[in-house]
């Protein structure tokens, strides 16, 4: 540790400015520049920047992501313009390409197969199997009912508890139960209305045991562990596809359409095999839906870890897209889970979130559900095409062009030539830098030359 670090107590209770000047001195050493960076990076209107402040603890400003858009998805007839928050400077590109392909070839299919979601409240329990699962029978509408009053708006909105079961996993871990409830949550994610309810119900559960009469003291004992949502909701599902014939497939002619579904068929297939292709693979399909998640205020790591469960559902991760080519057609598609929200969590609050809902025409949790797993099947076949076409970095480095050189210090003006000099040419770092200097009349600084 650092010596004039020490840890600090009751930090979150400091003022905003208390905590930048705790943070200058301790960490950043360089005083009044850093503090001014990061306060050009709040909002000039003090009520959003409050709002912002609020909604995690210790905010000290903000961070920047590029919000961009993606028109021309064609989503079950639907013509989207998909708000996408992303980084990473190839994606929104790919995205629109993708669209724009499959704009003219019919566009995207896209249905919600289930919605269901659950949770579990995690308990240890030692005894007779039998007589748990009777007891648990029993007190089952017991259980139900002390949630009634948690559960009173969603059941008017047409959801609610589905089910509650028992599960013996005492083959797994000695003396390891789980009521499992199966959740419908209408538009909101469901999050704290799952926990609120399996922790409901846990008390009930406790309190019926205690006072089972035909129980034994030691019967009577039950450890909760834990009560939580699972972000694992393979009853959650969404499926998205484009189709065409396969002899439409090919726009250009630097390759026949038979060489580009047979070699698009084989990406798939290895995709399918191979984890280490696979979670490339995948990486690029959350490209296009962490990105729309993300704009759309919904949690991308639950989205995400919920997705890579799924991909390796059969013990072997996979990829979650497939191609099928029959009689002349071809048909690619992905089914994936996700746990979507439209109302409820940031959806109303963050200005940026509600333009985003408000640009997908404040589409419900199923209409969203469409539009993001196809934004999903747009990005990965924009990815495969490239790969097995043209290769990745030609469309990936055009867009990573203007990153380099703004690293180089660019102005607007060498910008301008620079993309106007790649327009035909292959980008790197290398090409980008030389041209940079060039375009400047210096030499290359970095260059190392051989002696
Ligand atoms: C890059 O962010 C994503 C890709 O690597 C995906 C893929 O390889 O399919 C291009």
């Amino acid at each position: 540790m650092q010596e004039n670090i020490q840890p600090v107590k009751g930090f979150s209770k400091l003022s905003k400015d208390a905590k930048l000047e705790w943070l200058s001195d301790k960490y950043l050493q360089d005083g009044d520049d850093t503090i001014e960076l990061i306060k050009s990076y709040w909002h000039k209107d003090a009520k959003t920047q409050q709002l912002h402040d609020e909604f995690i603890e210790n905010t000290i400003t903000n961070f920047y992501l590029p919000f961009g858009i993606a028109p021309n998805f064609m989503i079950n007839d639907t013509l989207y313009c998909l708000p996408m928050a992303i980084e990473e400077s190839s994606v929104v590109a790919a995205a629109a390409k993708a669209a724009r392909y499959w704009l003219t070839r019919g566009g995207f299919k896209a249905e919600v197969i289930s919605t269901k979601k659950v949770g579990h409240v995690h308990f240890s329990w030692n005894g007779d199997t039998e007589k748990l699962q009777k007891f648990f029978n029993e007190i089952k509408s017991q259980l139900l009912a002390s949630t009634d009053d948690i559960t009173v708006n969603m059941r008017k909105r047409g959801g609610g508890i589905v089910d509650i079961e028992l599960i013996d996993k005492t083959l797994e871990e000695p003396n390891y139960y789980q009521i499992q409830g199966t959740f419908e949550t209408c538009d909101s994610m469901g999050a704290n209305f799952i926990n609120s309810i399996l922790e409901s119900i846990a008390k009930t559960f406790k309190a019926e045991l205690a006072n089972a009469k035909s129980f034994t003291t030691k019967e009577k004992e039950v450890s909760i562990i834990m009560c939580i949502l699972s972000n694992y909701t393979p009853e959650c599902i969404v499926r998205s596809e484009v189709s065409c014939k396969v002899e439409d497939l090919i726009d250009g002619d630097e390759m026949s359409h038979q060489e580009f579904t047979d070699k698009f068929k084989q990406a798939i297939r290895i995709a399918q095999k191979e984890p280490y292709r696979a979670t490339t693979h995948n990486k690029g399909i959350m490209n296009g839906i962490d990105a729309v998640v993300i704009a759309t205020g919904n949690d991308f790591r639950a989205v995400e870890a919920c997705a890579h469960t799924y991909a390796s559902r059969d013990g072997q991760y996979r990829s979650l897209t497939d191609v099928e080519v029959k009689n002349g057609m071809f048909k690619f598609f992905i089914e994936i889970p996700m746990a979507l929200g439209t109302v409820g969590g940031l959806t109303s609050l963050h200005p940026m979130v509600k333009l985003a809902h408000k640009m997908l025409g404040n589409p419900n949790a199923e209409e969203l559900m469409k539009i993001i797993a196809s934004a999903g099947l747009a990005q990965n076949f924009g990815a495969v095409r490239s790969l097995v076409t043209t290769g990745i970095q030609k469309g990936h480095m055009k867009m990573h062009l203007l990153n380099i050189m703004n690293q180089l210090g660019a102005n607007d003006a060498e910008k301008e030539k620079a993309k106007h000099y790649f327009k035909d040419k292959v980008v790197s770092v290398q090409s980008a830098t030389n041209y940079f200097y060039q375009l400047r009349g210096i030499k290359n600084p970095n260059l190392v030359t051989k002696k």
